[in-house]
């Protein structure tokens, strides 16, 4: 039984967002009370976290697409039997973790993505827990008159920029995690963002401070001149008070929100494994 809800699936794991979901099988078809329970939910608590799923590529995939249409990655290619559906993979030897940033994912694409579904395969026995940020809180906590300030703001987010990764590019750097042969170079693929700092969620209203790692400056102003606002706008989103953080388990599938939140993966398990299937769903330009 779900708590101070109002939603009797899904259980608050942090007073910022995020909660847990036990007691469905998303292998066996929904019924519509549970998925307007699952919609509603999601949209609550930004984060959930479902427990205790035995899911094969394809059943995982099927789940994903209840969220809409699939959001193409343009740097690495899926699984052979499930192309939609890709491999984030750290080894043992790992150099770097995939996510170990604070970031909401894609926001180099015009239009940035809307939900990922992550699926636990292989977890390390402790640690590889993720963190994730409310960018609405973020947003109601700055002063007035900083909100008034940014509201006329753009970020200006390059994919292919390679500053942030030591002179290396995307592929390069996620090659470092042991994920090679799973890259994809995006020729083809509109890597610039340009987006409202200040961002209005399509389906609450609610305003949100839409910022995160994958932002190099604000359109309109050098790296230089935005570094000090940027850098000090990380750090707000980054406040204890405005997070969660999920404990992986076997058989968990994490969704989240990323037109209102960030997440940072934990990379605090060198010497072994993890391994999680991923789906990103499309989302619309941000406004
Ligand atoms: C991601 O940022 O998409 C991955 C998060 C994780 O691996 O926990």
């Amino acid at each position: 039984m779900g708590r101070e809800t109002g939603n009797a699936l899904a259980t608050p794991i942090a007073g910022a967002l995020g909660a847990d979901i036990r007691g469905i099988d998303l292998s066996e078809p929904l019924s519509d009370d549970v998925w307007a329970a699952l919609e509603t939910a999601f949209l609550d608590h930004k984060v959930l976290a479902i427990r205790d799923q035995t899911l094969d590529p394809a059943t995982f995939l099927a789940f994903s697409k209840r969220w809409g249409d699939v959001h193409f990655y343009p740097y690495m290619d899926g699984l052979p039997e499930e192309p939609e559906v890709f491999e984030i993979l750290a080894k043992p030897d790992a150099q770097r973790i995939f996510g170990n940033r604070w970031h909401s994912d894609q926001m180099y694409d015009p239009n940035p993505v809307k939900v990922t579904l992550l699926y636990a395969k292989d977890l390390p026995t402790v640690g590889g827990d993720t963190l994730f940020s409310n960018l609405e809180l973020a947003y109601e906590h700055l002063s007035d008159g900083m909100k008034t300030m940014l509201s006329g703001l753009k970020i200006y987010c390059d994919g292919a920029d390679k500053s942030r990764y030591g002179g290396m590019s995307r592929e390069q750097w996620y090659a470092k995690g042991g994920m090679a042969e799973k890259l994809n170079a995006p020729e083809q693929e509109p890597v610039i963002g340009i987006h409202p700092l200040i961002r209005t969620h399509p389906e609450t209203g609610r305003k949100c401070l839409y910022i995160g790692d994958q932002v190099q400056r604000f359109d309109g102003m050098s790296a230089e001149d935005s570094k000090p606002l940027l850098d000090y706008l990380m750090k707000h989103i980054e406040r204890p008070e405005f997070t969660c953080r999920v404990q992986w388990e076997p058989g968990t599938l994490v969704l989240w929100d990323n037109r209102c939140t960030c997440q940072y993966a934990i990379a605090d398990y060198a010497g072994h494994t993890r391994r999680m299937h991923r789906v990103t769903i499309a989302g619309d330009a941000p406004v």
